[in-house]
């Protein structure tokens, strides 16, 4: 992915700040404060809202202004699970998204019920999501994009609110996906074995680079700052 210059402007305020990066590895973490335009982002990649100004390609295209390559090439894991989830039961979410790839009826339901199974989740099919846990909500999601397979998966804190072994299969998953990932975490376990970081910092870059070189400067600086009594800046 290439970004150059990108501005994105939210009421006024420039949540997104001449952010210039270019990457390409299967690997990457996004890490920084609450606030520095982390989920922002994941939503400017995966095409959900447009720039202010400035150039974005992911995969070698816009995916803002090429909707269908997006929705075939990124997928898109909320940081809320409410926020994604828009029918009823959990086998008509996951078939939404075959659905909207061009699939015809039986063919996504036959592939969502197999995406269930997968996950040893046949029994889910027709809970109403509303009745699942949040981290139940968030394996819902994740099963929905998974079964769109799609080259690039962004994950927006995936594993807040999952139990542990639940975790533990989710990262087992993630850890055999052979596309690309793109992880916001605040959890330096998540990121261990990734290729790159990218720590954002009021919508800029403070750094991008090895996780090995990057992940030690961004703890120091996050301690340091954990230690003073100021947590005004939450508030920028
Ligand atoms: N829809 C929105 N309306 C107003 N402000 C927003 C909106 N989305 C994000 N922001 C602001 O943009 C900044 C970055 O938000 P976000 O990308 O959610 O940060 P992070 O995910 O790193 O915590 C925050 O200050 C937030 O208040
Ligand atoms: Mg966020």
């Amino acid at each position: 992915m290439r970004l150059d210059q990108v501005c994105l402007d939210i009421e006024g305020k420039q949540v997104i700040n001449q952010l210039s990066l270019e990457t390409n590895v299967r690997r990457l973490g996004v890490i920084g404060r609450n606030g520095s335009g982390k989920s922002t982002l994941s939503r400017l990649l995966s095409g959900l809202i447009d720039t202010t100004s400035g150039q974005l390609e992911i995969a070698g295209f816009n995916p803002f202004k090429d909707r269908r390559a997006a929705l075939r090439e990124v997928g898109l894991l909320f940081q809320n699970p409410d926020h994604q989830i828009i029918f009823p039961t959990v086998l008509e979410e996951l078939t939404f998204g075959l659905r909207q790839l061009g699939q015809d009826k039986t063919d996504a339901k036959k592939n969502a019920l197999e995406m269930l199974s997968a996950f040893g989740k046949e029994h889910w099919q027709d809970v109403h999501c509303s009745a699942l846990s949040h981290g139940q909500k968030h394996l819902v999601c994740l099963m929905s994009i998974v079964a769109m397979k799609p080259n690039l998966i962004i994950l927006d804190e995936p594993f807040a609110g999952l139990d542990i072994p639940t975790k533990r299969q989710l990262q087992r998953y993630l850890d055999t996906f052979s596309g690309s990932l793109i992880h916001i975490s605040h959890d330096p376990d998540d990121l261990q074995n990734y290729d790159q970081l990218l720590w954002l910092e009021a919508g800029q870059v403070a750094a991008l680079g090895d996780s090995n070189e990057i992940m030690p400067r961004y703890l120091a600086a996050m301690y340091e700052l954990g230690e003073s009594d100021d947590i005004s800046d939450l508030s920028r």
